[in-house]
């Protein structure tokens, strides 16, 4: 039984990151998908309303395959160890995400060196695909149907109508 963790910030869930998921409950056993605090980053979404969206996404679409979806706030390797899991999952959308891809394996491997850090490639229609981008086109207004979930989308005018 192979457990893989594929953690992120998911702020917010978008098709690119409904891609991966989809590849690896065809590859994993089960699938955790942990919403994390990334230090680097100041959320959009809260951490409840993200795993809300993620719940809400992806129970019909994957309801027959084992999906955890947790909040945590630590270390991942900590998070993976605990889970019993032997891979973390990470999306590698380009050659400039690979730099800070190869970085983070790197340091998990040296904290956990029993965990394998599997990477792996969405369809190429996605890979120009961020949730910083999708953010910053619908604040502005514009739109980001096909990109997102249906309900990320009115999540995402929800929000920015709230702040304005
Ligand atoms: O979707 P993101 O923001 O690129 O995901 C990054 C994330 C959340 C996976 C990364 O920041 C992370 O693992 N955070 C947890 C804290 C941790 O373990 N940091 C050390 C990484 S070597």
């Amino acid at each position: 039984m192979t457990t893989a963790i594929y953690p992120g910030s998911f702020d917010p869930l978008t098709n690119g990151h409904l891609d991966i998921v989809e590849r690896c409950v065809r590859l994993f056993d089960r699938v955790v998908i942990a919403i994390l605090t990334n230090s680097q980053k100041t959320p959009l979404f809260s951490a409840d309303e993200r795993k809300a969206i993620v719940r809400e996404v992806l129970t019909p679409q994957f309801p027959r395959v084992e999906i955890e979806i947790e909040v945590f706030h630590g270390l991942l390797v900590d998070y993976a160890q605990r889970k019993n899991a032997q891979v973390i999952v990470r999306g590698i959308r380009a050659v400039t995400d690979y730099e800070y891809e190869l970085q983070m394996a790197l340091m998990n491997r040296r904290l956990a060196p029993a965990i394998e850090t599997v990477f792996m490639m969405p369809a190429e229609h996605y890979s120009y695909l961020s949730s910083r981008l999708v953010k910053e086109i619908s604040g502005h207004g514009g739109s980001v149907s096909g990109l997102v979930p249906d309900l990320v989308e009115k999540r995402l005018k929800q929000k920015f109508e709230t702040q304005s």
